[in-house]
C-alpha cells in the first residue's frame, strides 16, 4: 500500500520536509536519502514546513543526535539501542557499527504507516509500543547497555506524562542511557507562534530550564550533558549567531541522561 498525504501526522512532517530539502542542497550538511524518498513519493508542497529557523534547528539537532549516539555507541558497541517515537526517522543507517540491536518504537499507527516505506532489517525492527506503557519493553532481546533516543517526542507530553515515561524507562532497562530533546518553559506558552509548529494542531507540553527538573520526576536518573541547539546552529548563520545571543535560553537542548 502507498504512502498517502494523510499519512503522515503533521508534526512528523517538519522534520521529514527538512531533512528532505537538506538532503537536496549543494553542500548538504546532513544526507537522509530516505527522508527525500519519502517527501517525494507524497508529490505536495511541504515548504511552509520548512522555514528557516526550523530547518536550521532540525539540521542542528540531526546533527547534534548523531554525534552523541555515535559517541555512545562507540563505549557500548553493543548495546540495545530504540528511537522511541521515531516517526519516519532513519538513525539507524546513520549510526550503526555492525552490532548494536536497533528498535524503531512508535505507536501502533505510526507503524502501520512506517511499515509502508520501511521494511525491517538485520538487527533493525520496527516495534509497536507506547512511551507511557512499558509492556512492549519485555519481548526485547537483553543487552548490558540500552540507550534510548527521544527526539521530538517529550515536547508534546504533559509533566504527568513525562514522568510516567521516565519511571517506564528505568523500571524496564537495569542501566541506559536517554538521549532527549527538551524545550523552554517559554515555548510552552508561546508555541502558536513558533514557525513550522503554527501550521499545525500540536501544542507543546512542560517545558523546562534545566534537565535538572527531569530528576525530582525519577530519582535514578543523573543528567550527564545539556546543550542548546544553539551551540551548532551558530556555526552556520549570522541569524543562528544572534538567536544564540538574543534567544540563549529559547532554543531546544539536546539532553543526556543516564541511570
Ligand atoms: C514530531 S514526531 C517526531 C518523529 C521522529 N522522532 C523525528 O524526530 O523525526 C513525534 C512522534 O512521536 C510519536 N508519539 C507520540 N506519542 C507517543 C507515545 N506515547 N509513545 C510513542 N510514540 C509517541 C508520534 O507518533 C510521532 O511519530
Amino acid at each position: 500500500m502507498e504512502l498517502t498525504f494523510g499519512d503522515v501526522e503533521e508534526t512528523a512532517l517538519i522534520p521529514l520536509a527538512i531533512k528532505a530539502s537538506e538532503t537536496g542542497r549543494e553542500n548538504a550538511r546532513i544526507k537522509d536519502e530516505k527522508a527525500k524518498e519519502i517527501i517525494d513519493a507524497l508529490g505536495v508542497d511541504v515548504s511552509k514546513y520548512d522555514p528557516f529557523m526550523s530547518h536550521e534547528g532540525v539540521v542542528a539537532r540531526t546533527i547534534m543526535f548523531r554525534r552523541e549516539l555515535k559517541n555512545l555507541i562507540a563505549k557500548y558497541p553493543d548495546a540495545l539501542c530504540i528511537n522511541l517515537g521515531c516517526g519516519f526517522d532513519d538513525k539507524f543507517s546513520q549510526v550503526d557499527n555492525g552490532r548494536i540491536a536497533w528498535f524503531d518504537v512508535d505507536l501502533p499507527e505510526q507503524i502501520a504507516k512506517r511499515r509502508k516505506v520501511y521494511t525491517d532489517r538485520e538487527r533493525c525492527t520496527m516495534k509497536e509500543g507506547s512511551a507511557l506503557d512499558g509492556e512492549w519493553t519485555k519481548r526485547l532481546p537483553k543487552r548490558d547497555m540500552t540507550i534510548v533516543v527521544m527526539e521530538g517526542v517529550l515536547e508534546y507530553f504533559s509533566k504527568e506524562q513525562v514522568k510516567t515515561c521516565v519511571n517506564m524507562l528505568c523500571d524496564s532497562f537495569e542501566h541506559g542511557y536517554l538521549l532527549a530533546e527538551l524545550h523552554s518553559p517559554f515555548l510552552e506558552k508561546n508555541g502558536k507562534h513558533h514557525d513550522a509548529v503554527k501550521h499545525t494542531n500540536a501544542t507543546f507540553g512542560w517545558g523546562t530550564n534545566s534537565g535538572e527538573e527531569y530528576l525530582g520526576l525519577e530519582p535514578r536518573l543523573s543528567l550527564v550533558s545539556e546543550t542548546s541547539y544553539n551551540e551548532e546552529m551558530k556555526k552556520y548563520s549570522i541569524r543562528g549567531k544572534i538567536f544564540a545571543v538574543v534567544g540563549k535560553n529559547l532554543n531546544n537542548r539536546l539532553a543526556i541522561f543516564k541511570w
